[in-house]
């Protein structure tokens, strides 16, 4: 059985090594030996482990191999990538794939054309690296109603967020740390901003829910303003701010968001940290459901695409009816953003003089918002300023948004700091 691999960075070679360490695994799995026949790459001079012979910088060489019956997608990005797989599925080719921006902009579009083909794309590595979670939404629990997904799917701002928590290190300083280390990209904008766990919660939300939705649907707040102050004071309230993606379906209405997020202590998502992921999906029948582990990494990866290589393989081999997935069968209600109803945290500095925390809880009470605790600290750093911390009860994003619009308008209003959800 021969496959092709476009891709030869560090998930391509990890996916090389593996299939020629677990050769043996392998050939008992299947009964035959799979042979990869070439590896697609822009630069042929660069230096790599994967000999030369292998090696081709024209994708047709793969795409239109007739001895290649699976193709793997490791490249990364939208295009090519996109445009290489619709290919492959039009010449018939299984593909398996480890990119969640092209499962996420355009996975509905590509599994329309594999079914039609008669061959079939998997994508168990593009969320969550190692960790099963699409085999896990997708077959434990097809006849389950998944109702809710409260997931840390992004290895980068984990890591920052907690190095942030643990070392009382500002923002930017851990950053530049995390880039050093390998843990965020050059370019980190895709991870900060929320853009990669948006694209995750997109695949994962249309497979529990049995639907599309897109992107751009999901409204998206990343971490580039959480500051250290808010740090310390969660932790003093006995919470974590965790960048968190989260999908709820109900009244056949789906809520759909990613943004930096409260969580108390008691919750099993605080105690994931560092680059671990954790996915927390809550069902009609099975209840919750905890998966969690090394949601990166060429090695984990690797494993998760040789699991849908494998997969993918035996139906080729030995003809098994395929397992089609139920996502993207029903059109999607997304519910408004300003319909979040949830908990809020804010944090402003107002002039110190009296009467303030009396204007500020005049308007939240005007929007029907009510406080649950505030916190008041006398601070020499600015002089006559005053910083306060409100935490209230549930309220609609709306009525929220409403009173900080008035609030910012108050003359005793010295600087806004942040507003964060909490959820529990
Ligand atoms: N790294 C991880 O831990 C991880 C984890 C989960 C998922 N993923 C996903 O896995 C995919 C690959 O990630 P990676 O870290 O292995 O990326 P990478 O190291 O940048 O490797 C990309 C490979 O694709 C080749 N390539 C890119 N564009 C090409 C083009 N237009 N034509 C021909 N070849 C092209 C590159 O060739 P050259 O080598 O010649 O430049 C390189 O070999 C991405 O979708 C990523 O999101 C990665």
């Amino acid at each position: 059985m021969k496959i092709g691999i476009l891709g030869g960075g560090q998930v391509g070679q990890a996916l090389w090594d593996t299939i020629h360490m677990e050769k043996e695994n392998i050939l008992n799995i299947l009964g035959e030996p799979l042979e990869i026949k070439k590896v697609l790459v822009r630069d042929l001079s660069k230096k790599r482990d994967i000999p030369k012979d292998f090696l081709t910088n024209n994708p047709d060489e793969i795409i239109y191999d007739k001895e290649i019956s699976l193709i793997v997608e490791v490249m990364g990005g939208e295009e090519p990538a996109h445009t290489y797989i619709k290919r492959a599925l039009e010449e018939k080719k299984f593909v398996v794939t480890a990119n969640k921006e092209v499962i996420a902009l355009h996975g509905d579009e590509l599994h329309k054309i594999a079914r039609k083909k008669g061959v079939d794309i998997a994508f168990e590595a593009s969320v969550g690296g190692g960790i099963p979670l699409i085999k896990t939404i997708k077959e434990a629990m097809a006849v389950d109603k998944v109702k809710e997904i409260w997931a840390i799917v992004n290895g980068t701002t984990n890591y920052i967020l907690t190095k942030m928590e643990e070392e009382l290190r500002d923002f930017e300083e851990v950053l530049r740390e995390a880039q050093k280390l390998g843990y965020a990209e050059p370019d980190p904008s895709k991870d900060i901003l929320g853009l990669d766990t948006k694209f995750k919660l997109a695949i994962l939300s249309s497979f529990a829910y049995h639907t599309t939705i897109k992107p751009e649907e999901i409204y998206t707040e990343g971490i580039e303003k959480i500051s250290l102050r808010d740090i310390q004071y969660a932790k003093e309230l006995g919470y974590k701010i965790k960048l968190l993606a989260i999908s709820k379906f109900y009244n056949g209405e789906i809520e759909v968001r990613v943004h930096p997020t409260m969580i108390p202590l008691s919750s099993p998502l605080s105690s994931v940290n560092g680059v671990y992921n954790a996915i927390l999906l809550r069902a009609e029948k099975r209840g919750d459901v905890l998966l969690y582990g090394e949601g990166a990494g060429p090695y984990p990866t690797a494993m998760a695409l040789l699991s849908d290589i494998l997969e993918a393989t035996h139906t080729i081999l030995y003809s098994v009816p395929r397992y089609y997935s139920f996502a993207y069968l029903y059109p999607s209600k997304i519910k408004p953003s300003d319909e979040i109803y949830t908990r809020y945290y804010i944090r402003l500095w107002v002039k110190d003089q009296p009467g303030v925390l009396a204007q500020i809880a005049k308007i939240l009470g005007e929007n029907h918002i009510s406080i649950s605790s505030v916190i008041q600290k006398e601070t020499s750093e600015k002089e006559g300023k005053a910083e306060l911390v409100i935490l209230t009860h549930k309220t609609y994003e709306k009525s929220m948004s409403k009173a900080i619009e008035e609030i910012k308008l108050l003359p005793i209003l010295e600087e806004w700091g942040s507003l964060i959800r909490i959820e529990v």
